[in-house]
């Protein structure tokens, strides 16, 4: 028996408990997992206050992402002792989640946690954090470069856009932080950014070109 948070449903009433779930009645998975950290992100209050219908399967236990280590493996990729990174896949929204001791989880979904980052780290960069990388990622792959020019963030003092100024600037960017908070300004600089462009700005109606 393990310690987990659990949403349930009964009728249109949503319920919502710290309780303790057998380890055989976790989910189908090829890995289990024993969870160090998991994060509190933005679409797990919105599952646990049920504000917005994030939960799509109930009982559900929520929590997007996991750091921890793997207890039991069937996949190749896995052995028990690994360190391990969960973020997404449904996970807390059809699949049980990381607000719990334990996951049961298929091994395709996890990412090995390198030597350089520990478990708690990797939590407090959260799913934020990686997918601000994600996107820094896939703007290279597209063959931006930092020679290219400046690059906009925009929500730039929000989770992602913070990151992904920390992550460009540390990278060679020279980057614009759009931003509808002017008093984040001196924050913005200390992470990087080169310019504060005000959201407004960006938001006004398009000018047509050449005129
Ligand atoms: N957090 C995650 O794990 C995650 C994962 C995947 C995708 N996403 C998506 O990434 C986006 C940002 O998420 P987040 O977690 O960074 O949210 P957040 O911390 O709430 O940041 C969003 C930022 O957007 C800006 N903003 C707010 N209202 C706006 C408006 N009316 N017009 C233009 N900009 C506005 C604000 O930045 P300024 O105050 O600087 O203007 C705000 O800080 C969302 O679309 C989210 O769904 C988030």
């Amino acid at each position: 028996m393990f310690d987990a948070i659990l949403i349930d449903k009964t009728d249109d009433a949503q319920s919502v408990s710290q309780t303790q779930i057998d380890t055989d009645h976790l989910p189908e998975g090829d890995v289990l997992v024993e969870i160090a950290y998991s994060t509190l992100n933005y679409k797990d209050a919105l599952a646990i206050t049920g504000a917005s219908p994030v939960v799509r399967k109930f009982p559900m236990v929520p929590g997007i992402d996991f750091a921890g280590i793997v207890r039991e493996s069937s996949h190749p990729a896995y052995k028990a002792g690994d360190k391990v990174v969960l973020n997404g896949w449904g996970v807390g929204e059809v699949h049980w989640g990381g607000l719990a001791k334990f996951a049961r989880v298929k091994g395709d979904w996890l990412v090995p946690l390198p030597e350089a980052i520990s478990m708690k780290r990797a939590m407090a960069i959260g799913t934020a954090g990686y997918t601000a990388m994600l996107c820094v990622q896939a703007l290279e792959k597209h063959g931006v470069a930092p020679d290219a020019g400046p690059v906009a963030v925009t929500g730039a003092a929000g989770g992602v856009g913070s990151v992904a100024v920390t992550l460009l600037a540390s990278r060679g960017y020279e980057v614009a932080a759009v931003t509808g908070r002017e008093e984040e300004a001196d924050f913005l600089t200390s992470l990087g950014a080169s310019s504060i462009v005000a959201r407004d700005e960006l938001s006004g109606k398009p000018r047509a070109l050449n005129k």
